[in-house]
């Protein structure tokens, strides 16, 4: 059972690409928080079940709402449906991404298209949702106490240390997570007068369906261990844990930052004997 103290306790979250990876430790983590999870999913309708089903064995409440992010018309149901069931929002984990990789003079324009439809796109079509709900329902409910209200809503971003780490070979996925670095802060400045909380978690290899090509495979394996000074593999809990952080309270006077959850992978690892 959730403790009735909860830190999310009466808040309502909508989490991006709830069915696999990190997302999904997002949801799971929020919901036994105490917050009412939209577990959203695009494709895989079974997965996104997977995920409601953990969180209600738990004792969590929970939605599941299909919707392909880089499609307005999808979003706008997602949050319609949101509202309709729980009544409110009170955090977006704007999460849904994927790769295409290819090299740069093999990549064709629907592989750098859809990367940058949905890992991109896709975040400013949730966040300006997210936004406009959290005005439209602070207006409503509007305090007269004369005590300095926290937030109104928070939303994370999910990058990747590639917003400041080149990707030979992904330069889709670079260029959208680099995009999400300038997108987070931007939004940020002009939405922080709202009181409205936005900021970014920049996971680094984090053992999911993603990257299981590396992880799968002893020598990659090998070689990506290498590249993070704490010699682990980072798990989602690592990300959901930080993420929670960004969306409570606690973090109040954080606007704008980029999280990293990398094992050092940001700290040139190479150079440690080197340079
Ligand atoms: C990518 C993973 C990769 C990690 C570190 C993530 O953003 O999605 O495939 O392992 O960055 O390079």
């Amino acid at each position: 059972m959730i403790p009735t103290d909860a830190k999310f306790n009466g808040q309502v979250v909508i989490v991006t690409g709830a069915s696999s990876g990190i997302g999904r430790a997002c949801a799971i983590h929020l919901a036994g928080l105490g917050a009412k999870v939209v577990v959203n999913y695009s494709t895989n309708q079974e997965e996104g079940q997977k995920t409601l089903d953990t969180i209600k064995n738990s004792g969590g409440a929970g939605l599941l709402v299909q919707a392909d992010v880089s499609k307005e018309d999808d979003v706008a149901r997602l949050f319609a449906r949101t509202i309709e069931v729980f009544g409110r929002l009170d955090v977006l984990v704007s999460n849904a991404g994927l790769q295409q990789d290819a090299t740069f003079l093999e990549m064709t324009l629907a592989q750098w298209q859809k990367v940058i439809d949905v890992n991109l796109t896709g975040q400013f079509l949730c966040c300006r949702q997210a936004a406009r709900q959290f005005v439209a329902q602070s207006k409503k409910n509007n305090d007269s106490s004369g005590s300095q209200p926290l937030s109104i809503g928070k939303i994370v971003l999910m990058s990747s240390v590639h917003d400041v780490i080149p990707w030979a070979g992904h330069v889709n996925y670079a260029a959208s997570k680099g995009g999400i670095m300038m997108f987070m802060r931007s939004i940020s400045q002009e939405l922080a007068p709202y009181k409205i909380r936005v900021n970014s978690v920049s996971p680094g290899a984090i053992k999911t369906s993603i990257n299981k090509e590396v992880w799968s495979d002893p020598e990659k394996y090998k070689g990506l261990l290498e590249l993070i000074p704490y010699r682990r593999i980072g798990t989602p809990e690592d990300v959901a844990k930080a993420v929670a952080w960004l969306a409570c309270d606690d973090s109040d006077y954080v606007n704008g930052e980029t999280l990293y959850i990398d094992g050092g992978m940001t700290l040139y690892p190479e150079f440690a004997d080197n340079g």
